[in-house]
């Protein structure tokens, strides 16, 4: 078994451990990836500043994200098929986040279900993210089953009501459960504990979506059926319409220009996450990390600002919260540690992230992560 220092060393063990198109699903973005790749380079262009002879005993990376306490600021994002990379996956994500003390965040298009989530983790509190269906009593539904499960805020994506093309899933055929194909069976033969992990579990398909959606037995393929159901029609009256049939606390993700930022603060919602959906929606959009402080600049004083994207270490996310994200949401990391190790894999990426952001602030000469802000950063290098 290697050792385990950092979030690379789990992604190198999560792709030989899990199947082939799910890996590639986690790991890619649409069309030349040139966004994917700058929402993790785009970090390293933003420098630190080192400072001595600073009393750092008795840190902190304790804050708040919607009022909610928080270990660190940082929550696992929704990620879709979760469950495709190890069985059961959402719930052992889940798992993970209460132990960490630290949010985690359903996806609508998930394997295990809201219910499911919910009962196996003692009806602790998390997050659910909405997508916006044109079958509108579908949605109501959704979210009349996240407010039964408890779930403390509603994150509805307004980037992903088309989708970007991501050439692996389509040359892979990407489908949950997956198609019994001959390449996919070698490729399966290859990757035995997740088999015995599915053979384990009845949680194979959305489990949001089947048997919730009249006449959807089998998904298929996840584009196809985005294709179909995913409404391009929504728009701020939509917001408006959620936010006051779920009452909650409500973060819009997706936004990554200052108009939207403006539109989104007018809204009424409680957060905004600048997100470009991990570089896997419009190619060719700048890095979340570049796009953030414009956003900030330009709203912070009247919503909470959040960011996803690229965030691989703990001093991506020092960074994003120097330039005053309020909280930050990891996908891939937590998918790495899952499909690496199921349950203590996401632990260890959440140690992993919590110890680097911690000993970055304090060579940073900050004690607290509420302190931190804009002159931890080397000027012009933001
Ligand atoms: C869905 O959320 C996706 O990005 O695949």
């Amino acid at each position: 078994m290697p050792v385990i220092t950092n979030i690379e060393d789990l992604r190198v063990l999560a792709r030989k451990r899990v199947p082939r198109m799910f890996y590639d699903y986690a790991d890619s973005g649409s069309w030349t990836e040139s966004t994917y790749r700058a929402n993790e380079a785009d970090f390293e262009k933003i420098l630190l500043r080192q400072r001595v002879a600073v009393d750092i005993e008795g840190r902190s990376t304790r804050s708040t994200m919607l009022g909610q306490e928080v270990a660190m600021p940082v929550a696992i994002a929704p990620t879709g098929l979760t469950g495709m990379q190890h069985a059961d996956g959402e719930i052992l994500a889940a798992r993970a986040a209460r132990k960490a003390g630290i949010p985690f965040t359903l996806s609508t298009m998930s394997i295990c279900s809201l219910e499911d989530v919910s009962e196996a983790t003692g009806r602790h509190p998390f997050w659910f993210q909405l997508y916006v269906m044109r079958d509108r009593g579908f949605i109501e539904s959704l979210i009349d089953r996240a407010k039964a499960a408890g779930c403390s805020a509603l994150v509805l994506t307004l980037d992903l009501q088309i989708i970007g093309q991501r050439h692996k899933d389509l040359k892979n055929g990407l489908s949950a459960p997956p198609r019994l194909t001959v390449p996919n069976v070698l490729n399966m033969m290859t990757k035995p504990r997740w088999c015995l992990g599915m053979m384990g579990t009845k949680r194979r398909q959305f489990g949001n979506i089947v048997g919730h959606v009249k006449g959807i037995e089998n998904m298929g393929s996840l584009s196809e059926w985005t294709a179909r159901q995913f409404d391009p029609r929504l728009s701020w009256k939509d917001v408006e319409w959620i936010k006051s049939r779920w009452g909650g606390k409500l973060i819009l993700k997706g936004v990554q220009d200052v108009e939207d930022a403006h539109l989104a603060a007018d809204s009424g919602a409680d957060a905004v996450i600048v997100s470009n959906h991990g570089g896997r929606q419009l190619d060719g959009a700048p890095s979340s990390i570049s796009a953030l402080r414009a956003i900030v600049d330009a709203v912070g004083d009247r919503i909470e600002v959040h960011m996803d994207g690229g965030i691989r270490s703990g001093q991506h996310v020092l960074k994003a919260v120097a330039l005053g994200a309020k909280g930050t949401y990891i996908g891939r990391a937590m998918l790495y540690g899952l499909g690496a190790m199921g349950e203590e894999g996401v632990d260890k990426a959440l140690a992993i992230i919590r110890n680097e952001l911690d000993l970055s602030m304090a060579f940073c000469g900050r004690t607290d992560i509420r302190q931190v802000d804009r002159s931890i950063l080397l000027p012009g290098s933001y």
